[in-house]
């Protein structure tokens, strides 16, 4: 079929053609809304889920129902490389006075002009953009250069602004377990105050699934804080719509035994559906998809993800980092026991940590538990069963403790 005509979208982030299965995360979202609009709380948004799975996707459909809503956004994705706390605070900023532009434009009570105020002076005190609102600076607020200071008196002056249209204050962070710890702490701590004092602010955050350890462990009471949501594999059922319906909107036709090769290499995995449904409707010649069709597209996807998707990451870790990988494939899908690792690569078990750190800050294995490692990326053990002999791929650089 036509390629240019192709509705499958693999990719990061990507919007699917047809969002399958997370009507109870958008549910709860509209909840939200709801409760804000009637001027009652709620607690934030945490969505956490392994690689691929579709939490950059769902993030974005709340982001643009809170625009819908009329709350002021304002989105930023953490980098674990990026110089930390001021480019993140230059990042809200800059977010924030481009947002805020909408609603400088409207009547403004007192109390939303001070907050606009507030804006522009944490705006000039971090210098990100010379966009300005029309307003004069709130001196004295947010603008002391201390995280934590700043925020909160950011949230409280538009967050309580907004109270009076009832409306909230949303900020929208993806990867948040890369965010550096003070402005981590800083906005939990803010989350915390506006939830005692029913401000409409929320953090509504997407990352690994170690963010809620992270979290807490910056801020104990951050697990009370937050509305966690484990986002995860499709059913069976919903992978087949994901897979199905995108086609037959454009007249294409699946039989049924190719729908049951492809559902089972996806694994009812959303990004694996896409790149499979991609490679599919490209394989077929004709609008009807014959099995053979989709076990061609099987072995074409996985040669896609292979050398993009997997190898990607692999290429990240060094010599002896994919050993570590390697021993953990041994346990699957996992997770492994570090101690057990440790035992497999002939090391001691204080031996792995280096690794362990370095493979977590390079995004490819998480620590669901202490003690504990596992791949961020489904289907990765798989992968390395694959290519194990690829151990000394030369792309891996090597670090002065390397054995
Ligand atoms: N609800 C959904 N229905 C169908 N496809 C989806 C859905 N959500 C995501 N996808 C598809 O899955 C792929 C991965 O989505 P996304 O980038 O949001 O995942 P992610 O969890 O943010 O991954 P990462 O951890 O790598 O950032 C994209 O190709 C997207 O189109
Ligand atoms: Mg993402």
């Amino acid at each position: 079929m036509l390629a240019e005509q192709n509705p499958y979208s693999p990719g990061s982030g990507r919007r699917p053609p047809e969002l399958v299965g997370r009507t109870g995360e958008l549910e709860a979202f509209d909840t939200l809304r709801a409760r804000v609009a009637s001027g009652r709380g709620d607690r934030g948004v945490v969505l956490t889920g392994l690689r691929g799975v579709g939490k950059t996707v769902l993030l974005n459909e709340m982001y643009r129902m809170a625009e819908s809503f009329e709350w002021l956004t304002v989105r930023i994705e953490a980098r674990r490389d990026e110089a930390g706390v001021h480019a993140v605070r230059r990042a809200l900023a800059r977010g924030l006075m481009a947002s805020s532009r909408k609603l400088a434009r409207t009547t403004l009570s007192s109390r939303m002009r001070g907050a606009l105020g507030t804006i522009s002076s944490f705006n000039a005190k971090v210098g990100a953009t010379g966009i300005e609102l029309g307003v004069e600076l709130s001196q004295g607020r947010a603008d002391s250069g201390d995280a934590e200071v700043d925020l909160l008196e950011l949230v409280e002056d538009v967050s309580l602004a907004l109270g009076e249209r009832r409306r909230a204050f949303g900020v929208f962070i993806d990867e948040m377990q890369d965010l550096d710890s003070e402005t981590m702490g800083a906005l939990i701590a803010a989350q915390h105050l506006a939830n005692q004092q029913d401000w409409p602010f929320y953090i509504i955050a997407a990352g690994l699934p170690n963010l809620p350890r992270v979290l807490t462990e910056t801020r104990s009471y951050a697990e009370r804080l937050f509305n966690y949501r484990q986002i995860g594999k499709f059913s069976r059922e919903e992978a087949a719509r994901a897979l199905r319906d995108p086609a037959e909107r454009l007249g294409a036709k699946f039989a049924p035994d190719a729908l049951d090769v492809l559902l089972d290499a996806a694994d009812g995995y959303p990004y694996f559906i896409q790149e499979y449904g991609q490679a599919v409707w490209n394989l077929s010649p004709e609008a009807f998809i014959e099995p053979s069709d989709a076990v061609a597209a099987v072995r074409h996807g996985t040669e896609q993800l292979d050398g993009g998707f997997f190898r990607s990451r692999w290429q990240r870790a060094t010599r002896s980092e994919r050993r570590m990988l390697r021993a953990m494939a041994a346990d699957g899908e996992g997770p492994s026991s570090t101690a057990v690792v440790a035992q497999r690569m002939e090391i001691q078990p204080s031996s792995v940590g280096p690794y362990r750190a370095a493979l977590i800050s390079k995004g490819l294995v998480y620590a669901p538990e202490h003690g504990q490692v596992a791949f961020t990326v489904p289907g990765m053990a798989g992968y390395v069963e694959r290519h194990h002999e690829d151990i000394d791929d030369a792309s891996g650089t090597s670090i002065s403790s390397d054995r």
